[in-house]
């Protein structure tokens, strides 16, 4: 198994290029089996999550073009394609759920298995499954698959009784092909369902309010060709705003939208750090501060995103003073604490708070990724770590971002990853 050695760095310092969302790619990329043509997507990040996608799409019968030095994507999908995604495949991507409302609307069926809980909480789909039987589909849960069937989607007013990202899409790639109009209120706000609703409307679909709390949808019978570029990942963003901080350098974010970012630029200023910024790039200067704590609660977006949450705690680890830190997306999203704590941190939790003292440093530890966004903060804490931070089980930050290493080392990290 893969493992990062991570040496205490030097301020970092210099321009860092933002890759493709990942999670605005991947219900992209399930989307396009909804089209009777092909879709050319741009932005494409090289990440395990989205090999993984391809494969899935392929098991399904589309044909998928991989052309990573491009940044790029096609997929053409037939007439007839299974409504069946393989367990293997599932099993090794929780996003791979988001092939089921486009199979469902496209082929009348769907079967999956269930997918299951992870590190950071049980994670139903009861909210997908909701809207699809308020769409007329029969649903049926088997011990270990779920399933759900429809002669005719016939269009429906949703309410979703959390805003959950994986529900609105999984809801809208099926409206979006069903006979009528739907309207779906308390949906997911965030910046990767706009991506995806304009990503559907070029391809002929007719939806209207992504980003607000009510999305309608006016069924069309066909979708069509198109070309869509990512919007850049605003959680990669973030995890660099952060290592600025962390090392005490200056970090020149490009390609990225600040706007998508608002909560995270607000804490960072909060901790004494300053960051500017254009439409498209985001400075950030760590280079003369002392870090203060501050509180953080996670929220659905526009609030403060639980993808922040583990990285932000790496830096209030070392913050002057004491912070709180309130998890309320997920159940179980302090995996990383444990490791942070073997680090040094002085962190205690109580439910879904945790309250970080800071401590003057943190020394180099063996620690393990428990998932993709506690593995990067647990990096972050090691660029900050007296002495040598052994990372293992990589492959969750594989899974997520796009030359992670080859990015930091560009800054002036001293990340290598060695195999054991
Ligand atoms: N939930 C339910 N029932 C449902 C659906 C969700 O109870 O039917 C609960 C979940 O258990 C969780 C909460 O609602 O406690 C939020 O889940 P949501 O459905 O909003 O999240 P998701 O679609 O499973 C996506 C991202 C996550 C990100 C969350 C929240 C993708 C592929 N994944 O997950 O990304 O944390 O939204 O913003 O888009 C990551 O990138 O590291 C990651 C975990």
């Amino acid at each position: 198994m893969a493992k990062f050695l991570v040496q205490k760095s030097d301020p970092l310092y210099g321009e860092v290029d933002i890759s493709g969302a990942k999670n605005a790619v991947l219900p992209i990329m399930a989307a396009a089996l909804l089209s009777s043509g092909s879709c050319e997507i741009m932005a494409v990040p090289t990440l395990r999550d989205v090999t993984v996608m391809c494969d899935l799409l392929r098991s399904i019968g589309a044909t998928v073009h991989e052309d990573y030095e491009n940044n790029k994507i096609i997929i053409n999908t037939p007439k007839n394609v299974a409504s069946e995604a393989p367990s293997e495949l599932v099993s090794k991507m929780r996003a791979s759920a988001l092939v089921m409302g486009p199979l469902l609307a496209k082929t009348g069926m769907v079967r999956v298995p269930l997918p299951g809980g992870c590190a950071i909480g049980k994670r139903p789909i009861d909210l997908h499954l909701k809207g699809f039987q308020a769409l007329g589909a029969e649903i049926i849960e088997g011990s270990d698959y779920v399933e759900a069937k429809a002669d005719k989607l016939i269009g429906a007013n949703i309410y979703l009784d959390f805003p959950s990202v994986g529900a609105t899409e999984n809801i809208i790639t099926a409206a979006a092909l069903a006979e009528g109009i739907s309207v779906i209120e308390n949906v997911a706000k965030e910046p990767e369902i706009v991506d995806l609703a304009n990503f559907l409307n070029k391809m002929g679909a007719k939806i209207k309010g992504a980003g607000t709390d009510t999305i309608k949808i006016e069924g069309v019978s066909e979708l069509s060709d198109c070309k869509h570029t990512v919007i850049p990942d605003r959680i990669e963003t973030g995890t660099f705003m952060v290592a600025a901080a962390i090392t005490k350098g200056n970090i020149l974010i490009k390609n990225t939208l600040p706007n998508h970012l608002k909560p995270v630029i607000a804490k960072l200023r909060e901790c004494g750090v300053t960051v500017e910024f254009d439409e498209e790039n985001i400075l950030v200067k760590g280079d003369m501060c002392k870090i203060q704590s501050t509180d953080i609660k996670t929220l659905p977006y526009p609030g403060f995103p639980t993808d922040m949450q583990p990285q932000f705690m790496a830096l209030l680890t070392i913050a002057n003073g004491t912070s709180i830190v309130k998890e309320t997306v997920f159940e179980n999203r302090f995996m990383h604490v444990a490791e942070l704590i073997k680090m040094g941190a002085d962190i205690k939790i109580d439910g879904n708070n945790s309250f970080i003292e800071g401590v003057s440093h943190l020394k180099g530890a063996k620690v393990k990724c428990t998932d993709l966004r506690a593995g990067a903060a647990l990096v972050l804490a090691g660029l900050a770590a007296e002495g040598i931070t052994e990372v293992s089980e990589i492959y969750h930050i594989e899974r997520g971002y796009s030359d992670f290493v080859e990015k930091f080392r560009k800054l002036g990290a001293d990340i290598r990853k060695i195999d054991d």
